[in-house]
């Protein structure tokens, strides 16, 4: 069986190597998932692939349907998922291109539709998100990552805003008084959703720009798909490392 599903984002919307086995287009009790899973051989592991942005990145963060991303990836069998996702950096230390391993989340969104326990329950629900990644997968990708001696960040906080307009300065600044040091547009619902469904999750984040008030100036979009090339080709890389070692 499929252990592993990776979510490609902004930037990732292809895995290079992955020879593909099948394409499966799933129905879900919440609608349609982004795109087709694609079922394929990555380093001699079965594994799953699915862009969260759609193939052709058409649909903008806060309209990702979250809900049947995750549902369809859990009926597909998988039982670990790595989230991939672009973001800014907000610590100084966290320069575009680089990778971060996440290991808290604060989350800013609002409206989406954030959890499957709304309706039709035997008892009301709370899932334990104390810690939102999954410790096994993080250490995967810190392994990896420090297998391959790159640049990269083993913890931080992901602020995630709901977009799809970049922050203020003013709300960066906010964020990090919070404590976060990165940011971006798509970790939640999706990591507590993949709680509230017992998948275990991580996120491999590549910064694409310095947040809003961190750099000189206003954020290029240009820069960001630019520094987005570079970082998705390290994390190709990760995840080629990283794969071969699980179990
Ligand atoms: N903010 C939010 N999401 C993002 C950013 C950002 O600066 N860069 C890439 N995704």
């Amino acid at each position: 069986m499929t252990e592993l599903a990776i979510i490609g984002g902004t930037g990732l919307t292809t895995l290079k190597n992955l020879e593909i086995k099948k394409r499966e287009v799933m129905r879900t009790p919440y609608g349609e998932p982004s795109g087709p899973l694609i079922h394929g051989h990555l380093c001699d592991k079965d594994v799953v692939f699915l862009a969260r942005h759609g193939h052709g990145h058409t649909i903008p963060p806060h309209m990702v349907n979250f809900r049947a991303n995750i549902w369809a990836l859990k009926e597909t069998g998988v039982r670990s998922v790595i989230a991939v996702a672009a973001v800014g950096g907000i610590h100084a230390d966290l320069r575009p291109t680089m990778l971060a391993i996440p290991d808290q989340i604060i989350d800013y969104t609002w409206s989406r539709k954030h959890t499957y326990f709304e309706s039709n329950l035997s008892e009301v629900t709370h899932i334990d998100f104390t810690r939102p990644y999954n410790e096994r997968l993080r250490c995967l990708l810190i392994d990896a990552a420090t297998q391959l001696g790159i640049e990269f960040a083993a913890s931080g906080t992901y602020g995630a805003t709901q977009g799809p307009r970049l922050e203020t300065a003013a709300e960066i600044d906010r964020l990090e008084r919070d404590g976060c040091t990165l940011v971006g547009m798509t970790g939640m619902p999706e990591a507590a959703l993949a709680r509230e469904l017992q998948l275990d999750y991580a996120c491999c984040a590549v910064v694409a720009n310095q947040a809003a008030g961190r750099g000189s100036g206003e954020i290029s979009l240009t820069d960001i798909d630019t520094n987005l090339s570079q970082g998705m080709e390290t994390v190709r890389h990760l995840l080629e490392t990283a794969i071969p070692n699980l179990p």
